[in-house]
């Protein structure tokens, strides 16, 4: 087994003993997939918890950069100290902080990304997406984690009074990306469900 794979593993393994929700297996060979065949370099994830799928991320492209947020400093400093043994610390620009407050300043700063990997705070994605839309660059892809909440947005029924707000959220997310015509997008019910919303090609000349 290569020490990579030894790496991932332990970081799996400590992820479930602490209760911490990483990407499961499917979702993230589909994120490797789609950054390999796109020849996506610069991502930007929301929700880094320890830099389990961070790493795999950068792991699929040669002279990747990832932007990651997380607001658990405990998770943001176990995810600095994977990457730094990883190797792969000079790669990853890890903000501690609010996704809605950190992604307006990166706005402002003009950046742009061809890959965003959200796996944030689930009631947020709508108001969390007008910014991720105006930093993609052409051709880029939103990548959207766990839309289908556990199976609640598919079963009225499991909706209870204390994830009624988030469940109504993400179904306005899922609505608004799934009808916005400058995306082909597409739901993909494996594992947690996930959208993948890939930026038409302008027209314009
Ligand atoms: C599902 S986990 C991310 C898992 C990670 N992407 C992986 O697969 O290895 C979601 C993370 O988002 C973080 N989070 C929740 N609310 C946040 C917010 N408002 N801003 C930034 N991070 C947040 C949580 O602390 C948690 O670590």
């Amino acid at each position: 087994m290569s020490e990579f794979i030894r790496y991932i593993k332990t970081m799996r393994a400590f992820a479930k003993s602490n209760y911490i929700p990483i990407v499961r297996d499917k979702t993230i060979m589909a994120v490797a997939e789609i950054i390999e065949k796109e020849n996506y370099k610069n991502f930007l994830e929301i929700g880094t918890a320890i830099g389990y799928s961070g790493i795999i991320m950068l792991s699929s492209q040669k002279g990747a950069k990832l932007t990651s947020i997380e607001k658990n400093e405990s998770r943001y400093n176990e995810a600095l100290k994977n990457f730094k043994n990883i190797g792969l610390d000079t790669d990853v620009n890890l903000i501690l902080g609010d996704a809605g407050e950190k992604l307006q300043e990166l706005e402002k700063s003009g950046q742009k990304f061809d890959f965003i990997f959200l796996d944030g705070p689930k009631g947020q994605y709508i108001s969390y997406y007008p910014h991720l839309k105006n930093m993609l660059s052409e051709n880029g892809t939103i990548f959207a984690d766990n839309v289908l909440l556990g199976g609640l947005i598919k079963n009225a029924e499991k909706v209870t009074h204390k994830n009624r707000t988030m469940t109504v959220k993400m179904q306005k997310f899922i609505d608004t990306i799934m009808a916005d015509e400058d995306f082909d997008a597409n739901l993909n019910e494996l594992d947690d469900g996930f959208i993948v919303a890939k930026l038409k090609k302008s027209t314009e000349y």
